[in-house]
């Protein structure tokens, strides 16, 4: 199983309901960066995950992973109860990077598990389970590029033509998405969720000059807040040429958007050379979503 990393292209958060979750506008696209996850039998019940690659150290694996927790959901719906799986995930998406790592990991689990226990449940079904793991999981089973309403689950594909060029500057420091939404809390007031259809119809386009200024995150105020040294990293990839910048999602992993392949050279060359920066990624977007590979 391969399943891409995401990026919000727009990021509009509005007011929180009874839970505690905002509503949210949002414009995802995948890109191509990818963890890569196997799912092999085990013992009725048992349902474990290994991580190695970028940040695997970190990560818990008992039953808290949202890996553990896809193929649990997964077996309960099933109702066999002679279900178990080992699943091993090789990471390239950040830990906490605002990328959707783990969300793209429990995207992954669902459709390799679906697979391994001949379940054979239907994207749709696939899909309302995944929205009960997470905001972002629905949108790592489709890909592509799609707005996503309600808590981000309701998507809606859109057209791209042509393909982005992104350069992502990785963080040292991981950022914790309910912190940073509770700093936008305290900073702003809820925002008009709607997506800018100037943004969409300079996408259908492929127009990236009219896309750059187009992009915007509500949570980028709250994530450099938490984080102030994103302020030069963005004022670093503008300056080296970017035709936009943004924080992906709750950060702190920040996307640039060239609009030439020497203006993606010019931009990672002078990341690099940052220390605020861990590690430089070129990447292009939309790819599809969490897939079969072989
Ligand atoms: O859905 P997920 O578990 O990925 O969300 C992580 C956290 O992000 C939530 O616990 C919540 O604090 C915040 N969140 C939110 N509104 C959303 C999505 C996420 O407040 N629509």
């Amino acid at each position: 199983m391969r399943v891409p990393a995401k990026v919000n292209l727009a990021l509009n958060v509005g007011a929180t309901d009874n839970e505690g979750y905002h509503a949210l506008g949002t414009l995802f696209q995948a890109v191509s960066l990818f963890d890569d996850l196997v799912a092999r039998p085990a013992e009725a019940g048992v349902f474990r995950v290994s991580f190695r690659g970028e940040g695997a150290s970190g990560l818990p694996v008992d039953d808290t992973n949202l890996v553990v927790r896809a193929a649990r959901l997964l077996a309960e719906t099933c109702g066999t109860g002679n279900l178990g799986a080992e699943i091993r995930v090789h990471k390239r998406i950040p830990v906490a990077g605002g990328m959707a790592g783990g969300s793209a990991d429990a995207a992954a689990t669902l459709v390799a598990c679906n697979q391994l226990w001949g379940a054979g449940l239907e994207p749709g079904q696939l899909h309302a389970l995944a929205a009960r793991l997470g905001a972002d999981v629905p949108f790592l089973l489709c890909g592509g590029t799609a707005v996503g309403t309600g808590r981000g689950e309701k998507l809606r594909p859109v057209p791209v033509r042509g393909s982005l060029q992104w350069v992502l500057a990785l963080s040292h420091h991981g950022l914790s998405t309910p912190a940073v939404f509770r700093e936008f809390d305290r900073i702003s007031p809820p925002r008009p969720t709607g997506i800018d259809p100037g943004l969409l119809a300079a996408l259908a386009g492929g127009d990236v000059h009219s896309v750059g200024p187009l992009l915007g995150n509500d949570l980028q105020r709250a994530a450099v807040n938490l984080h102030p040294e994103l302020a030069d990293v963005l004022a670093m990839g503008r300056e080296a040429g970017a035709a936009g910048a943004l924080v992906s999602g709750s950060g702190p992993t920040i996307a640039f958007l060239a609009d030439t392949p020497a203006a993606a050279d010019a931009i990672s060359g002078r990341l690099a050379l940052s220390s605020r920066v861990r590690a430089v990624r070129r990447v292009h977007g939309p790819v599809p979503g969490a897939r079969i590979v072989n």
